[in-house]
C-alpha cells in the first residue's frame, strides 16, 4: 500500500506518453481530492481549465503555430527575479544541463536545443493538458496557495494511473490556451499541467533531479 510520502518521492517531470486519452472521470477524481489543499480562509482560488483528446490537440497545434512561427511570447506574470540568487542559479544550471546530457544533446547544438525547447509546445506528445489559473489581482499569497493546488493535483493524477509535468514555458503563449480553453478575461494563467500515461520506455523518463539534504533545508531553533 502506497502512502503519501511514497506518491510524493515517486513523481518525477514526465516528458514522453503514451498514446492514450486520460479519462475524464479519473482527472476529475484527482480534482476532487486535489480541492482539499489548504489555502487562507479557504479562499480556494485556483481553477483549472482542462482540455483532453482532441481538444488537447488543437492546444497543442495552437502552441507549436506559436512557437513555430517565432511570434512574441510574454507570461502575464513575472515568474522570477532576473538574476536569481547564485545558488539558485546553480541548481537550475545543474537540472538544465543534466536533462540535455541524458538526452546527448551537446552545449552547442542548437537544432538539438531549439527541438528540446519545442517538444514542450508539442505538450511532449500528452494528450491531456490543464491550465491552472487564478483571479486578475491576485498576490503572492494566492499564487501560494495555488501552489498548494497544484502538488496535490500532480500526486492525485498519479494515484489515478497518470504522469504529469507542470509548465510555464506554455505560458508564454497565453492567448494560444485562453483562445483554445476559453479562459475568461477576468483570470490569470498561471501555468499549465501536461498529464497523461508515461512512456516509461521512454529514455528521457529515466531523468531525475536530486534533493539537498533535509537537514540543509532547517534551522533549529
Ligand atoms: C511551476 C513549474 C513550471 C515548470 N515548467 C516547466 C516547463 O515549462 N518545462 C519543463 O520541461 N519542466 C518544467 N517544470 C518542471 C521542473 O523542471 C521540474 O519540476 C524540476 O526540474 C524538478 O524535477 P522533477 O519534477 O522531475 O522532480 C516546471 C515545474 C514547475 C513547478
Amino acid at each position: 500500500m502506497m502512502g503519501a510520502m511514497d506518491w510524493m518521492k515517486g513523481r518525477y517531470s514526465c516528458r514522453a506518453y503514451l498514446d492514450e486519452i486520460p479519462e475524464r472521470h479519473r482527472v476529475l477524481e484527482a480534482i476532487e481530492a486535489a480541492s482539499f489543499a489548504a489555502s487562507s480562509k479557504n479562499t480556494q482560488p485556483w481553477k483549472l481549465h482542462i482540455a483532453i483528446g482532441e481538444a488537447c490537440d488543437k492546444v497543442r497545434a495552437s502552441l507549436l503555430e506559436a512557437f513555430d512561427s517565432g511570434a512574441p511570447s510574454g507570461s502575464e506574470y513575472k515568474y522570477s527575479p532576473d538574476r536569481l540568487p547564485d545558488e539558485l542559479m546553480a541548481r537550475a544550471r545543474t537540472c538544465g544541463f543534466g536533462l540535455f546530457q541524458h538526452k546527448g544533446i551537446g552545449r552547442e547544438d542548437k537544432d538539438a536545443r531549439k527541438a528540446h525547447d519545442r517538444e514542450n509546445f508539442r505538450l511532449f506528445g500528452a494528450h491531456g493538458v490543464a491550465v491552472l489559473s487564478l483571479p486578475v489581482g491576485s498576490e503572492r499569497g494566492n499564487f501560494l496557495d495555488a501552489g498548494q493546488f497544484l502538488s496535490y493535483f500532480l500526486l492525485a493524477l498519479r494515484e489515478v494511473g497518470y504522469e504529469s509535468v507542470p509548465m510555464f514555458s506554455v505560458a508564454n503563449y497565453p492567448q494560444a490556451l485562453r483562445r483554445n480553453l476559453s479562459i475568461p478575461e477576468d483570470r490569470i494563467v498561471v501555468c499549465a499541467v501536461t498529464f497523461g500515461v508515461p512512456d516509461l520506455q521512454a529514455h528521457v523518463n529515466e531523468f531525475r533531479t536530486v534533493r539537498e539534504p533535509a537537514e540543509s533545508l532547517v534551522s533549529w531553533a
